[in-house]
This record gives structure tokens, sequence and C-alpha cells, in this order.
């Protein structure tokens, strides 16, 4: 039987990349990151999606090289249709419109949180995996989304709580920002909390209704903490930044774990993923261990390559389309906004 081989394209935010998938299982994933950001404290848009224009033939052909197949050979190419920055999705999607129109194959839309989901179920050939079970619960949290997702199949999946405000990522970014950290603060912020004391300072925890998430207000009490203290103290970060760090992450991790451990109990649900940018966060994998032993929850943490933004889980997504036969036609425009359904 003919192969089924799925060129994933990705481009939502700073990061361009090409992956391929034969049969369920990766054979390239190859991401060109946009380090320019750094010196704007955030991703610009504009420069972002002109990044995406230069990386996006250099990484697609990158991608099939090291896959070692042929454009020839692709049965369809899968791009990421939404949520993301507009110019930047435009770019992946046009060029994905272009290649598929010119091969004469199929293109398959995807959406990006519903491909972090599934960025689990990416097979390779070395690594010996268990695959998280239908119905299970998937943390979501990366710059720009902190969600709880309910998984009920590849296709059917149900926000059942979000952030009303700002992202966990942008919570760590922020203060960050504030302590004189680098972008993306997250994790400066984690390798400093490491030699901290995460009980040095409390902040307020919000009161959000159901499984939602807020933290906004988190970020303003550690932005009044760091501004009244070094009134009193202007050496007050250098001599405090590990405690700042340790204490921040320690709030935000237990924020996220408490809503997602009062969904995991009224549903009963005991499989649990984590997925997206922050699961990259040394002490909220740790917490999973920890529930995991003490709540028997059966944990799904992805590996760090496929935590960020990347192709691999929209080629994966992208297959489980076409054995569907869930294709799109030329006429589908990218989307910037989530939805409470994936
Ligand atoms: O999913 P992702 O790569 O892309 C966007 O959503 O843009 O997530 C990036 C976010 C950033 O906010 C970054 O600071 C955060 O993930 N992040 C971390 C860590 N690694 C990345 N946050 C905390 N600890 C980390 N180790």
């Amino acid at each position: 039987m003919k192969p089924i081989i799925i060129l994933g394209i990705e481009s939502s935010c700073d990061d361009t990349s090409a992956a391929v998938i034969q049969d369920g299982i990766l054979c390239s994933n190859v991401t060109a990151s946009q380090a320019v950001h750094a010196n704007y404290g955030g991703v610009v848009p504009e420069i972002a999606s002109r990044a995406h224009q230069q990386n996006i033939i250099p990484v697609v052909h990158e991608a099939l090289r090291v896959a070692k197949i042929s454009k020839e050979a692709l049965s369809a190419v899968a791009f990421t249709r939404g949520p993301g920055l507009l110019g930047s999705l435009l770019v992946g999607t046009s060029f994905a419109k272009g290649f598929a129109q010119a091969l004469q194959i199929p293109i398959i839309d995807v959406n990006h949180l519903q491909a972090h989901v599934l960025a689990h179920f990416v097979r390779e050939v070395t690594v010996e995996k268990v695959f998280p079970q239908y119905p299970f619960l998937c943390l979501l949290v990366s710059g720009g989304n902190s969600q709880i997702i309910l998984v009920k199949a590849y296709n059917a999946m149900e926000v059942i709580g979000q952030t009303i405000d700002d992202a966990a990522g942008e919570a760590f970014d922020k203060c960050a920002k504030v302590m004189g950290l680098p972008y993306p603060g997250g994790p400066h912020v984690d390798r400093l909390a490491r030699t901290g004391n995460p009980l040095a300072f409390n902040f307020n925890k919000p009161q959000i209704a159901a499984y939602d998430y807020s933290f906004s207000g988190l970020k303003t009490s550690f932005l009044y903490l760091v501004r009244d203290q070094v009134k009193l103290n202007p050496t007050f970060v250098d001599d405090n930044r590990n405690d700042l760090c340790a204490s921040i992450q320690r709030t935000v991790v237990e924020i996220l774990m408490s809503k997602l451990r009062k969904a995991a109990k009224n549903l009963h649900i005991n499989q649990v993923a984590l997925a997206g940018g922050v699961s990259a966060n040394s002490a909220l994998r740790e917490a999973f261990q920890q529930h995991a032993e003490k709540y028997g929850w059966q944990i799904h943490i992805p590996a760090f390559e496929f935590t960020t933004d990347n192709a691999a889980m929209i080629a994966i997504t992208g297959y489980f389309k076409y054995l569907d036969n869930d294709f799109c036609d030329l006429s589908k425009a990218p989307y910037s906004r989530v939805s409470n359904t994936i």
C-alpha cells in the first residue's frame, strides 16, 4: 500500500517549522526560531511575518532532505490555520496552498491548539511511548494560552477552562521583565528559581469561577511588591532575584494545578497531559509527577522538542485528518482567535 506522507507547516508566531510524518511516524522536524524579538522584549508581528517569508523555503527544503523524501512523494500538506498572528499565519498558509497546488495534492487546515494536544501522539522510531487514552485532560500552557481541554477524541475537544486575561507564559515573561531578565523570561525564571526559596514571598491567588484562570492580578501584585521594595532598598531585585523567581514560579504552578486537580476530580478522569511552551517548566513537571503519585494520575509530559511551537504536531494532526478525508479548499483563510470547541 502507498505510504501516507504528510508535510506539516507551522508559522503561527515566531517559529517557522516544517516536519514530515510517514504513516504516523516522524521523519523530520525542522524549526527556525527568530532570536531578533529578544531585542524588543516581545514578538513584533511585522518582523515575525517577514522572517517567516525568509525562512519558509529553506526550512521546508531541510525537512524534506532530513526525511529523505522527495516532494513528489508527499500525500498532502497540513498547515496551521490559526489561532495566531495573522501576518505570520498568512505566510505558512499561502506557502502550503501554493506548494500543494503545484504538486496537485490536497491541503489540510490545522488548529494550532488541537495540534499542541495531539503532539502527544507523534511517534518516533527510536522512542518507546505510552499514548494518552481518551478521554483525557490536557493542560495547555504557553505564551498565548492557558487552557484546560477535555479531549474526547482527536477531533472532539472542549475547552472547559481558560484564562480570562493573561496566559501563564505571559505572567512568567512579564515578571521576568520587571526583574530585568531577557525575553522570553520563562526559562530564566525557571533556572534562577532552582536556587531560590519558593516560600520567600507570597502573592494573592485569583478567585475565578469554575476552571478558568487569571494571571493579570498576580503580575500586578508582583510589580507592586518590587516597586515598593525598591523604594526602600534600591538593590532589592539583585539581592532577592532567585527567591522572587522561585516564589512567582511556585504561585503560577499552584494556580495551574489547583484548577486542573478540580477538573480531574469532578470529571473522574485520571489521564492528564501537559502541552505548550510553559510545559518545559521544571516545577510544573515536578507538580505533575507529585500529582501522579498522590492522586493516581497517569500523566503524559511531552519531550521538549514537542512543547514549543513545532510542525511535527501539525503533521500528526494532518495525518489523522487525512485518514478521515478531512481536507480543505483554497478558500480557507487564517484566523487569529480561539474558540471553545476544537
Ligand atoms: O508555546 P510557546 O513556545 O509559544 C507561544 O505561545 O508563544 O510558549 C512560549 C512561552 C513563553 O512565555 C516562555 O517564557 C514560556 O513558554 N516558557 C517557560 C519555560 N520555557 C518556555 N516558562 C516557564 N518555564 C520554562 N522553563
